[in-house]
């Protein structure tokens, strides 16, 4: 029989083993965070290495902190050895907390989740990390989407402190507090936001892509100028185009599609063509050494 999810049920702090289905750029991040807080972190992506590799990047972060002297090497070897590589789906049993840091796709993200549920107990928490999809959506498959909570972090998860906490129709509002909670012991500052389009970061961020983009198309200006000004007279951390180098140019042509469509394809968010045809010739940014600059060893050669 189902337990239903109450506030008095649901208990999150650093015993409550986590998993973190997607281990890409988010993902892993997202494990290095939660096991850096001293939870237990299982790591599952559906392609084969691809948890290896993330637990191997997230070594190579952690000994550049201890390096700097941020970590000391005991704290390193002590977050190391709360990650592990979940090979199946099945070895996520037992966790308390599931983050899915997927494809920005709805049909993978419902059907993992219908999956998750029988995988994990009915006490266990569901949270997703969509950048821009329904959370109300993304639920719709589930026995249990009182359970279910969207938990969107930024990128790099492990720097950026805001985390949007979004919750669905079906969402019981007791499971607000508790994440909150949990948000702030991950040293993170946790904010409310509507389950509207893009939520509150990522709908406020389309026009600082797309007028980046017409910038270029109407040929005002060059992609490194336009960063170049956005950083030095805007104030940006980062321009619009080495910021969607960073996200992932895919990765942010599915915030915009979803942003467009969930708006009933508001002229305003419209997918700009030059991003599209960089994701059709496999330009996704600095994961593929090439999006709007090249990159070597991870450092920007110059636009592409
Ligand atoms: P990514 O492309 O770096 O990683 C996605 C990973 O998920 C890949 O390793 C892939 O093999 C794996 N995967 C795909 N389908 C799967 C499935 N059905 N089961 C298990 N693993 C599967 O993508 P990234 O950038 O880490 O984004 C992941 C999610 O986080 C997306 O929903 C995205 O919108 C969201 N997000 C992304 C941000 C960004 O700046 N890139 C910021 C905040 C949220």
């Amino acid at each position: 029989t189902m337990v239903s999810l109450n506030a008095s049920n649901v208990s999150l702090d650093a015993t409550t083993p986590v998993a973190v289905i997607g281990a890409g750029s988010m993902g892993a991040g997202i494990a290095q965070v939660a096991a850096q807080a001293g939870h237990a972190v299982r790591l599952f992506d559906l392609q084969a290495g691809a948890a290896a590799r993330a637990l191997a990047r997230i070594a190579d972060d952690l000994a550049g902190a201890v390096q700097r002297g941020k970590l000391t090497a005991t704290e390193r070897d002590a977050t190391l050895a709360r990650l592990s590589v979940a090979e199946q789906l099945t070895d996520l049993a037992g966790c308390g907390l599931a983050v899915e840091a997927i494809v920005e796709k709805l049909e993978p993200k419902q059907a993992l989740f219908a999956e998750l549920e029988k995988v994990l107990g009915p006490q266990a928490v569901l949270a997703t990390n969509t950048s821009s999809i329904s959370v109300t959506a993304v639920a719709q498959k589930l026995a249990q989407p009182q359970r279910f909570i969207g938990w969107h972090f930024f990128n790099p998860a492990t720097r950026m402190k805001l985390v949007e906490i979004i919750s669905g129709v079906a969402t019981d509002p007791a499971l607000v507090a508790p994440m909150q909670a949990l948000t702030r012991a991950w040293g993170k500052v946790p904010v409310l936001a509507p389950n509207a389009p893009g939520f509150i970061v990522n709908r406020v961020a389309r026009p600082y892509y797309a007028e980046g983009l017409r910038l270029l198309a109407e040929r005002v200006a060059d992609v490194a100028s336009i960063d170049t000004l956005l950083r030095q007279a805007g104030g940006f951390v980062m321009g619009p185009f080495e910021l969607m180098d960073l996200i992932g140019v895919e990765v942010n042509l599915s915030v915009t599609t979803s942003v467009f469509e969930a708006t009933a394809f508001d002229p305003r968010y419209a997918p700009h063509l030059i991003q599209q045809e960089l994701v059709r010739s496999g330009r996704f940014g600095r994961k593929t050494g090439h999006g709007f600059y090249r990159y070597e060893g991870g450092k920007p050669q110059g636009a592409a």
